[in-house]
């Protein structure tokens, strides 16, 4: 029984056509006891009046409005800067449900450490309803949820990235399903003696829970105001909530980007590519195409849902309605387009403060300012030993705001997926480009990635780690269940099933240097991947997948030497044999009863292609 199961429920008034929202809130009201509850609507006068407060309480910083108009910069608390894995929960009935790869907590023990926390977390706070839709209102892919919270910073995120408000609540019926997602930063204004205290500028709790509960298809967070932790749409329910619904509806709910592509020949194909945090995504998004005639739109950076249309092809849609992109290492010339979108209008969290009143990052500009206020409100100059801003840092805006959105990125219906990329951060063995020989194999693919880790998650960065589909820290059930899943949707995709193809721009010589140029010499692979959609170009087949014959590749007017391009695209028989004997070792690690016998067959496949 839940939390909430356990009251009587009772009429009560609330603004929600669904008699069980409006009760809902109550009670979570009962429990969190805040001083106040508001019903967000969305509007424009919301946000004015809700970031006027912020500013008057020291939250947030009005950034001079000549160079970024309507826009704010964000501080955390230190000890709140990221995503927190092992602090994320799934509270499956079952463990085995959960995962080798999840936190587990049984669902009843959870229950009731949350109803201990949860207790009074906002007393002296005013408790915001913010009823949102993940995917366009009302289309036939999209979902719904309410998520109540106590962070005013959390609200207007919450309008940047998701369709949020009145148009939102007005969609959830008395028989609509709709996600309940709990948020409090825990910490209450007022103690339990009656005595208030003053707040900070970034109020959290040094304990946090970021908990879901797969079955009943709820979510409840604790201690956090940052990111994927409080933005209970994003992670919590378009990734960990939404994958579950997809395993048992059959489609996919992924952490990928989705583009439109225009050939010089104008034919137009979408494309979508999982990577893992902080490893590309906003920038292949975003993509500039250094070759001549080529065109890239956005339609999503961060989360893909992908469902068998009605003519049996694969379509897809993105959830969310901006950006929360990683800030450093996003310029003027590694991503203007990012640039152009934050332009006004925007959140900065953790970046730093220039004098003249705007921001900057590592890599917003080849050479920084003279005296930044860094992330944490310190003087900082050039010479300084710490970063100006957080590696997490982050910006939070609108996609509409892109110049280069697809027209298509709000369609309802979504876009057909002509190929399906996956690459993560790869310093050896995985070669620039290789194409699945079948689904399968691309599923192995998908399966057996590894990336280095990144600062977007509290931990050691520059570990390498597996990472399947990147979505080790999103994935909401068993992941070895997950890639039968993705096995049996390419069952019924059968030969409309999209080509596969694994992609790594982050292989490095033996000096550390990034052997290739990345960014929008990706194109480059782009354009390659599309000459395979049509059957345009030949392969070399290698153990590992199909690859491009050096010649062919389109290196015309970069500063590659021929003996460059190879070894980016050679395939090194002796680290993929320690890369088989890995894979064995993670499989036996996730359970190898449980992994898809066609797995096993792959992996058996590439120790024979490597002997
Ligand atoms: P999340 O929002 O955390 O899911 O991440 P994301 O995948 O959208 O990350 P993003 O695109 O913001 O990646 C950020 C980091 O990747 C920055 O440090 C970029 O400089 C780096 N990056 C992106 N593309 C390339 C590339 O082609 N080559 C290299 N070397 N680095 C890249
Ligand atoms: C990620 O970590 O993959 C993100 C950022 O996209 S957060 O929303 O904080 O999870
Ligand atoms: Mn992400």
């Amino acid at each position: 029984m839940s939390i909430l199961e356990s009251r009587p429920l009772v009429d009560v008034d609330g603004p929600s056509r669904n008699p069980a929202v409006n009760e809902w809130v109550r009670d979570i009201a009962l429990l969190t006891k805040p001083d106040e509850i508001v019903w967000c609507d969305g509007s424009t006068r919301e946000w004015d009046e809700l970031t006027k407060m912020m500013v008057a309480q020291g939250t947030l910083i009005r950034l001079n409005p000549e160079w970024r108009p309507n826009s704010f910069l964000a501080r955390s608390d230190p000890a709140d800067v990221a995503r927190v894995e092992d602090r994320t929960f799934i509270c499956s009935e079952k463990q085995s449900d959960a995962g080798p790869t999840n936190n587990w907590r049984n669902p009843f023990g959870m229950r009731e450490e949350l109803d201990t926390l949860f207790a009074g977390s906002m007393r002296g706070r005013t408790m915001y309803v913010v009823p949102f839709s993940m995917g366009p209102l009302g289309g036939p892919i999209s979902q719904l949820g309410v998520q109540v919270t106590d962070s005013p910073y959390v609200v207007i995120s919450m309008q940047l990235m998701t369709r949020m408000g009145t148009a939102a609540l007005d969609l959830i019926g008395p028989d609509t399903p709709w996600v309940p997602a709990v948020h409090s930063v825990g910490a209450p204004l007022v103690d339990a003696e009656g005595v208030r205290h003053a707040d900070v500028a970034w109020p959290h709790n040094p304990t946090k829970y970021i908990s879901h509960f797969p079955e009943t298809r709820e979510i409840w967070s604790f201690g956090s105001g940052y990111g994927g932790n409080a933005l209970l749409g994003k992670k919590c329910f378009a990734l960990r909530i939404a994958s579950v619904m997809a395993r048992d509806e059959g489609w996919l709910a992924e952490h990928m980007l989705i583009i439109k592509i225009t050939s010089p020949e104008g034919k137009v194909y979408h494309v979508a590519a999982a990577f893992p945090s902080a490893c590309g995504k906003t920038n292949l998004a975003m993509l500039n195409p250094s070759i001549p005639g080529w065109k890239v739109e956005t339609i999503g950076d961060d989360i893909a849902w992908m469902r068998p249309g009605p003519d049996g092809r694969l379509r897809a849609i993105n959830p969310e309605r901006g950006f929360f992109g990683v800030a450093p290492g996003t310029g003027i010339t590694t991503n203007p387009t990012a640039v152009d979108t934050v332009w006004g209008n925007s959140i900065f969290t953790n970046v730093a403060l220039r004098e003249d009143g705007d921001v900057w990052w590592e890599g917003l500009t080849p050479k920084a300012p003279g005296h930044l206020i860094d992330w944490q409100g310190n003087d900082w100059t050039p010479s300084s030993s710490t970063p100006a801003a957080h590696p997490n840092s982050r910006f939070t805006v609108t996609a509409d705001q892109c110049p280069s959105i697809a027209s298509e990125w709000d369609s309802p219906e979504g876009v057909v997926i002509d190929a399906i990329l996956f690459g993560g951060r790869r310093p050896s063995t995985v070669p620039l480009v290789s194409q699945a020989r079948d689904w399968s194999h691309g599923v192995f693919m998908g399966a057996t990635m590894a990336s280095e880790t990144t600062a977007a998650a509290e931990g050691a960065v520059g570990r390498l780690r597996h990472d399947p589909f990147a979505m080790l820290p999103f994935c909401g059930y068993n992941i070895t269940d997950y890639f039968g899943h993705w096995l049996t949707i390419g069952e019924k995709l059968g030969t409309d099933a999209p080509p596969i193809f694994s992609v790594n721009w982050f292989r490095k010589d033996e000096n550390g240097k990034f052997l290739w140029p990345g960014f929008s010499e990706n194109s480059r692979v782009i354009e390659w991947i599309v000459r395979r959609i049509e059957g345009d170009v030949e392969v070399v087949d290698t153990p590992v997948g199909k690859l491009p014959k050096v010649r062919d590749f389109n290196v015309d007017g970069l500063d590659l030497g021929y003996e460059e391009l190879q070894s980016i695209l050679s395939v090194d028989r002796a680290a993929w044999s320690r890369e088989a004997d890995e894979i064995e070792h993670y499989f036996e690690e996730l359970g190898s009863d449980r992994i898809p016998d066609q797995l096993h067959r792959e992996l058996s496949t590439l120790r024979a292609n490597v002997r």
